[in-house]
């Protein structure tokens, strides 16, 4: 078989790539990892496609909001065993490297992401969950960090994005315990935001995004972007962000379109502007 590490996502077709499977349903993109056999595990290959794919959904400004998931058993198994076998330090820090940076650019999108974790999410798998905004889980979902079990510790984010979601005391537990969790607690630790049967998991995430889809997109990207920058600074810097945000909305036609309509009792029709 001949690997492509390209994802590719043509308007209104279901497009297969070798990897990462891209499907547009109007103005939601779902992203499918597509290496089963292996429960998705995130090799380079995986990984640059995966970059690849988030930077184009980004790109596409008929995009409102993005669903990802795993074809099979797995959302993702964590980064590739067998690949990092062959790794040296130098290699092992390249390697990290590139995770961050698939996982920086999935966190870049500028529009909603849903992670819809349909099974196993270890090691890389998780810290790719909680690169999205928020995680929907199947009740056969699994979350763990277990790097320590192999004389390793995580590498793409489980030391930070994982600590913001679940505080530090758990992800101190996650982390150096090894141990996974399933899907309830990781909803009552803060992980998860809900928790479906697997055969609903995936069109209640879409509908969610479809929900998304219908609100004002400069608002809700504008909306994304202060509070994820508003996480990084200190609190009267994030108040400012968020007056300055504000402020500039009252100067969009969506912020007339929205108002109008809710005086006028009708539904909006933005247009993103
Ligand atoms: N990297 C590479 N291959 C992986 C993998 C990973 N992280 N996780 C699973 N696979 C492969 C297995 O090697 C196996 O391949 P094979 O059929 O060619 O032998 C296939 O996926 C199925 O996995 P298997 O272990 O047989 O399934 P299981 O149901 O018995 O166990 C898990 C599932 C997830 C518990 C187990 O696969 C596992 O522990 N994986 C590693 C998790 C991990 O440590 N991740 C962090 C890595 S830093």
């Amino acid at each position: 078989m001949t690997i492509s590490r390209r994802s590719a996502c043509v308007v209104d077709s279901p497009t297969v790539s070798d990897l990462v499977r891209c499907e547009r349903r109007g103005p939601v993109v779902v992203l499918t990892l597509n290496r089963p056999d292996a429960l998705n595990a995130l090799d380079a290959v995986t990984l640059e496609a995966l970059r690849d794919a988030a930077q184009e959904a980004a790109a596409d400004p008929d995009h409102r909001a993005l669903v990802l998931t795993g074809e099979g058993r797995a959302f993702a198994a964590g980064a590739d065993i067998e690949h990092m076998r062959k790794l040296d330090a130098s290699a092992g820090r390249a390697f990290s490297q590139l995770g961050h940076a698939a996982l920086d650019a999935l966190e870049a999108i500028p529009f909603p992401t849903i992670a819809a974790v349909n099974g196993y999410a270890l090691g890389g798998g998780c810290e790719l969950a909680c690169a999205c905004d928020w995680i929907y889980a199947s009740t056969r979902a699994r979350f763990g960090q277990p790097e320590v079990g192999l004389g390793l510790i995580p590498g793409f984010g489980g030391t930070s994005r994982l600590a913001r979601r679940v505080g530090l005391a758990w992800v101190k537990e996650l982390v150096l315990s090894g141990e996974p969790i399933g899907a309830d607690e990781a909803q009552r630790i803060g992980l998860v935001n809900r928790v479906f049967e697997p055969d609903e998991l995936l069109e209640k995430a879409v509908a969610t995004a479809e929900s998304i889809a219908r609100k004002g997109p400069v608002a809700v990207a504008l909306a994304k972007r202060v509070l994820q920058d508003g996480q990084d600074v200190d609190v009267r810097v994030a108040h400012q962000l968020e007056q300055n945000a504000f402020g500039w909305l009252f100067g969009t036609d969506d912020r007339v379109e929205g108002l109008d309509a809710f005086l006028a009792k009708r539904d909006p029709k933005f247009g993103g502007r």
